[in-house]
C-alpha cells in the first residue's frame, strides 16, 4: 500500500532529515549522566542504558488522552520488564517508588541544550497540541508521539489487542500500546526510513523492512531482535508472511522479492524477473503461491517452494502504468490489482489470465482490499474516490466521495465497514452496503499514510505524515 513515489502529497521517501532529535539528545543525555553516576558501582553500561532507555520512553513518548483505561505504572513497567525479559539493574522500589529522579544537581557532569520547543510533552492533554490539529478537534483516544518524522506504516498483533507497530521516515520503529502511553519499545538499528512492518499470524514475531535494504525480525515475547535478513541491493517496499509458518517474503526496489526462514535466519529464494521496484506482493492464503505487482506494470506468480516464475501478467487487456497495491481473494483464487494508471483488474492466479477490468477511477489507485466473506472489494485512489465493487458482476457497487486522496484502506474485520485513511488527515469509516460515511475521526494534521485494527476489533490505529499515531475506538462498529 505504498504510494506511487512521483506523487508528492504521499511520498514516502522523505529526503528531509531533520538534523537532531530532541528525544535523542535528552536519552543521550540522561545516558551519559546515568553512566558517569552509576558505572562506579559496578553497573554494565548497555543493561542501564536499556533500563534507562525504557524509563526515558515512559517520560517522553505519548499520551493517552482520555485515560479510557487506568493501569498503574507498575504494572507497565512489570509488563515491559516481562516483555523484554530482562532484569532490571534496580530494585523494583527504586524505579517504582519515587518520582523517577535518580540525579540531582550534584551528579552533572555537563550540560547540553535542548530546544524545549522540540520536546515532546509527555504531559500533554487532549487538544493542546491546536496548533498541530488545524480544526482543534482530536477524536483519537491516545496519540503516540514518539517518533520524530512522518510514518509511513503501521500494524497490529493479531494475538495482543494493544500491542501495535509504527515505522517511518525517522529510521525508527517502535512497539507500543493503546492506552498505555508511558510504554514504548524501540525497534533499534534501521540505518533508513522503516517501510514496512508486519506481525506473523501468530503473533510472536515482527518483521520490519527498511529502506536500507534490511530486513529484521524482532521476537515479541523476549522483546529483543531475533535476526536481521539481507541480500536486496535496494530498500524494502513490503514484507509479508506466510500465512502458517515463519517464511518472511519481501519486495525490493532492486527488482527482486526474497524469502527466508525467520525461524533460522536463513535465506530460502530469491525471486528475479521483475524489470523495476516491486511494489505490492503476498502469499496466497493458502500458502501455497506467491504473487508480486511492480512499477513495470507486470504482476508475477511464483512457486515459493522453486522459485519459478509460473505466469507473467502483462500487456493488454492488464494496466498500462506501474503496479501500486494488490489483494488476493480469501479462497486463493483472484488477484486484484491497482495500478498508477487508474486501472484496477483481476487476474485468475492459476491461468495467469485477467478475468475482469474495473474501471471507474480517474487517478492513481492507491488501496485495495476483498472483504473477507462477501463477493465485494474495494479501491481507493487520488482521484479522491473509495469505490465498492461486486465482484460478481465486475462493476461499481457504490461510490464514496473524499475531500482529498485515499491512501489506505481496510474492511473491519467481520464487519461491512470499511475505514479508510485519506491525504486530508481524516479516517472515515463507510458502511459498505449503503456507501454511506457513518463516522469521521478528526485528528491527524497531515496525510494518513496507513491504518490497521486492534486484534480485538476495539481500536483503529492510523499513521501520518504529522509524525503521529492515533487511535480511535471502533467498537460500534464491528
Ligand atoms: C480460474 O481458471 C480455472 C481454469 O480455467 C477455472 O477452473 C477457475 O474457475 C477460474 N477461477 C476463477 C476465480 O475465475
Amino acid at each position: 500500500m505504498k504510494k506511487a513515489s512521483d506523487n508528492p502529497t504521499s511520498s514516502k521517501k522523505a529526503n528531509v532529515k531533520r538534523p537532531i532529535y530532541a528525544n535523542s539528545v535528552l536519552f543521550n543525555f540522561i545516558c551519559s549522566l546515568y553512566f558517569n553516576v552509576f558505572s562506579t558501582a559496578g553497573g554494565n553500561r548497555d543493561d542501564d542504558c536499556q533500563s534507562l532507555r525504557r524509563l526515558t520512553a515512559r517520560l517522553l513518548y505519548g499520551t493517552s488522552t482520555q485515560g479510557q483505561r487506568t493501569i498503574s505504572r507498575r504494572s507497565n513497567l512489570f509488563d515491559l520488564r516481562k516483555m523484554m525479559n530482562a532484569p532490571s539493574p534496580h530494585d523494583d522500589e527504586e524505579v517504582h517508588g519515587g518520582e523517577e529522579v535518580f540525579l540531582d544537581e550534584g551528579d552533572i557532569i555537563q550540560e547540553y541544550t535542548v530546544d524545549e520547543e522540540d520536546l515532546p510533552d509527555a504531559d500533554e492533554e487532549e487538544g493542546s497540541d491546536t496548533e498541530e490539529v488545524i480544526d482543534g478537534e482530536d477524536d483519537s483516544t491516545h496519540t503516540f508521539t514518539g517518533h520524530t518524522g512522518e510514518l509511513y506504516t503501521v500494524a497490529c498483533s493479531p494475538t495482543d489487542a494493544t500491542l501495535v507497530a509504527t515505522g517511518g521516515g525517522d529510521d525508527r520503529g517502535f512497539l507500543w500500546k493503546i492506552n498505555q502511553g508511558d510504554w514504548a519499545f524501540e525497534l533499534q538499528g534501521h540505518q533508513d526510513s522503516v517501510s514496512s512492518l508486519a506481525f506473523s499470524t501468530d503473533g510472536q514475531l515482527l518483521a520490519s523492512g527498511g529502506f536500507d535494504g534490511l530486513v529484521k525480525v524482532w521476537d515479541i515475547s523476549k522483546g529483543d531482535i531475533k535476526c536481521t535478513l539481507d541480500g536486496p541491493s535496494g530498500g524494502i517496499e513490503w514484507v509479508r508472511w506466510h500465512p502458517r509458518g515463519h517464511l518472511i517474503l519481501a519486495g525490493s526496489e532492486d527488482s527482486t522479492v526474497w524469502m527466508w526462514n525467520a525461524d533460522r535466519s536463513a535465506y530460502l529464494n530469491m525471486f528475479s524477473g521483475h524489470g523495476s521496484t516491486v511494489t505490492c506482493g503476498d502469499f496466497t492464503p493458502d500458502g501455497k503461491v506467491i504473487c508480486t505487482g511492480s512499477d513495470d506494470a507486470t504482476m508475477r506468480i511464483w512457486n515459493p517452494k522453486t522459485g519459478e516464475n509460473i505466469h507473467v501478467v502483462r500487456g493488454h487487456p492488464y494496466h498500462n502504468e506501474g503496479l501500486t497495491c494488490l489483494a488476493i481473494s480469501s479462497d486463493s483464487a483472484l488477484a486484484l490489482t491497482g495500478s498508477k494508471d487508474g486501472s484496477v483488474h483481476a487476474v485468475n492466479i492459476s491461468t495467469g489470465k485477467v478475468v475482469s477490468s474495473l474501471s471507474a477511477h480517474s487517478d492513481s489507485i492507491e488501496c485495495i482490499g476483498f472483504a473477507v466473506s462477501s463477493p465485494l472489494a474495494a479501491t481507493g485512489g487520488m482521484d479522491k474516490k473509495l469505490i465498492i465493487w461486486d465482484m460478481q458482476h465486475s462493476s461499481p457497487r457504490c461510490t464514496c466521495d473524499h475531500e482529498d486522496g485515499v491512501a489506505s484502506l481496510m474492511w473491519l474485520p467481520g464487519s461491512r465497514h470499511i475505514a479508510t485513511g485519506c491525504v486530508d488527515g481524516k479516517v472515515r469509516l463507510w458502511d459498505s452496503l449503503s456507501g454511506e460515511c457513518v463516522k469521521i475521526f478528526s485528528g491527524h494534521s497531515d496525510a494518513i499514510q496507513s491504518v490497521a485494527v486492534s486484534a480485538n476489533g476495539d481500536f483503529l490505529v492510523s499513521v501520518s505524515l504529522d509524525g503521529t499515531a492515533r487511535a480511535f475506538e471502533i467498537a460500534e462498529f464491528r
